[in-house]
């Protein structure tokens, strides 16, 4: 009996249910169903990281490249780029998905959550590219053509007016696109990702529980771009002041996606207890950065998870610690650019345990 459950042949080809106590005429025949109907299966794992979530509104990496060709270079060279050609050879990814029943990983909704961005073919979403730019950035089909037009033809960057601007930069993000300069936003996906929020993956597939994450030393490594308001067009690195806020702003994240990963756990085993030390990791990284620099913002996050014991199946209490931590998270970047925090370098990682090398 096979668990593999196929479709009509057209774009997203076959599903193959993650368990393969999931076989079976009947069963296979309802998840065909509800697959031709677009309507979620209760075997596909409803999360899903990043924020390229509907495959409608993806426009893929060539398009922004039309205008960002540094950038595109850039993310090119990347695990996030090339994870699309190399991961399906993996023998450790044929051996994770094997063991949660499938064999097509491209196919597989459970690495599809993660390894790839899905578009539109022939009316059907299909993995079309690793993590891509609208990963972090945000689906673009409803705001590409509004965040770069500076106004009436002819208008340039200098001559937009203050209103127009103001306008543009509201509708895009209204639109639903993530700019930098929201870096509570635009960082908060890559916790969503990297820190593996998924029990069966993880139990029953042997996935990595999460990444060794720390986002200075994996953000200014081989996914640094920084290119715009550079004269010369180098990628430049993070100011110094910059990678205070980007630090004290990673580990709060950790501990926020920490508490909403934990919150998904339904029973003891490797993932709660990975998702119970990271949690712990980060509360002392933050204690550590407490003792050098005493912020209000950090003390409200340490408050809200004193005394917090992760259990399975008793969500409430670390979704709302997490909803605190990412309140005082989103303060502590509102009110810091990191000059006065010169204090902290001291904790910052080394520049040679960067993840990977940056482009110039
Ligand atoms: C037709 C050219 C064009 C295309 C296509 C394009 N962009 Fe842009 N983009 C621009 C311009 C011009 C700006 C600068 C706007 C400004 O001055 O605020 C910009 C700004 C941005 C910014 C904000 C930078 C900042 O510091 O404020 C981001 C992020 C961005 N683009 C991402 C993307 C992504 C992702 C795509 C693909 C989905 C894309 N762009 C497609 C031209 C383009
Ligand atoms: C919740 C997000 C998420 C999902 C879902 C996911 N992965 Fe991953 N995967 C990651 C991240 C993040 C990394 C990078 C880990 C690192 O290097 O720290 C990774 C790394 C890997 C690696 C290399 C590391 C290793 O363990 O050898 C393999 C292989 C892999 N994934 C396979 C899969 C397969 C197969 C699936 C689908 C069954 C899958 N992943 C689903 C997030 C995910
Ligand atoms: C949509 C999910 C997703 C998002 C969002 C995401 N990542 Fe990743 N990332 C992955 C996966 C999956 C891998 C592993 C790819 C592989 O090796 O096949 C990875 C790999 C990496 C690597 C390479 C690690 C190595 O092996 O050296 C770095 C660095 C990294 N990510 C940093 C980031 C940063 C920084 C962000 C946010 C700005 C981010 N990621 C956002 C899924 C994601
Ligand atoms: C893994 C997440 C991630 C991916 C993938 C990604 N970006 Fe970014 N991008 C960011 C973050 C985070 C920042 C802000 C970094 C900071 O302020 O420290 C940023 C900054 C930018 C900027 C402003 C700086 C500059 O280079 O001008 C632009 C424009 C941009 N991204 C476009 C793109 C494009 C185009 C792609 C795809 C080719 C892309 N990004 C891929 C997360 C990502």
């Amino acid at each position: 009996m096979s668990s593999t459950v196929r479709t009509d042949g057209n774009g997203r080809k076959a599903f193959e249910a993650p368990r393969a106590s999931r076989g079976g005429a009947l069963l296979s025949l309802s998840l065909s169903l509800l697959l031709v109907t677009g309507s979620a299966t209760a075997a596909e794992p409803t999360f899903r990281g990043g924020a390229a979530k509907d495959p409608a509104r993806v426009v893929g990496p060539e398009k922004c490249g039309e205008c960002h060709k540094s950038e595109l270079a850039t993310w090119g060279l990347t695990h996030h780029a090339q994870t699309f050609q190399e991961m399906h050879r993996k023998p450790r990814a044929q051996e994770i998905v094997g063991k949660l029943g499938g064999s097509r990983i491209k196919v597989n909704p459970y690495c599809l959550t993660c390894h790839y961005t899905e578009g539109m073919r022939d009316g059907k979403s299909v993995a079309m590219w690793g993590v891509t730019c609208e990963s972090c950035h945000g689906a673009a089909r409803d705001w590409v053509d509004v965040h770069n037009s500076y106004g009436p033809k002819g208008t340039t960057k200098e001559t937009e007016t203050a209103a127009h601007r103001t306008e543009r930069l509201a509708k895009s993000a209204a639109a639903g696109m993530i700019r930098p300069q929201e870096l509570y936003r635009a960082v908060s996906n890559c916790f969503q990702c990297h820190t593996v929020p998924d029990e069966e993956l993880v139990n029953v597939g042997g996935h990595k529980p999460r990444s060794e994450f720390e986002l200075v030393a994996w953000s200014q490594g081989e996914i640094r771009h920084n290119f715009k308001n550079s004269a010369d067009a180098k990628n430049r690195p993070a100011t110094a002041a910059h990678k205070r806020v980007l630090f004290v702003t990673g580990i709060a994240l950790d501990l926020e996606y920490s508490l909403r990963a934990a919150a998904r756990a339904t029973k003891a085993g490797p993932y709660l207890d990975s998702a119970s030390q990271a949690i712990a990791g980060a509360r002392k990284r933050l204690q550590a950065v407490q003792a050098v620099t005493p912020l209000p913002a950090v003390a409200a996050m340490l408050k809200a998870t004193d005394d917090l014991v992760a259990k399975a199946g008793d969500s409430a209490p670390l979704l709302r610690a997490a909803e605190s931590v990412g309140t005082a998270a989103k303060g502590f970047v509102a009110e810091h650019d990191g000059n006065a925090l010169a204090s902290l370098d001291k904790l910052l990682p080394a520049a040679s345990t960067y993840r990977g090398t940056p482009q110039s």
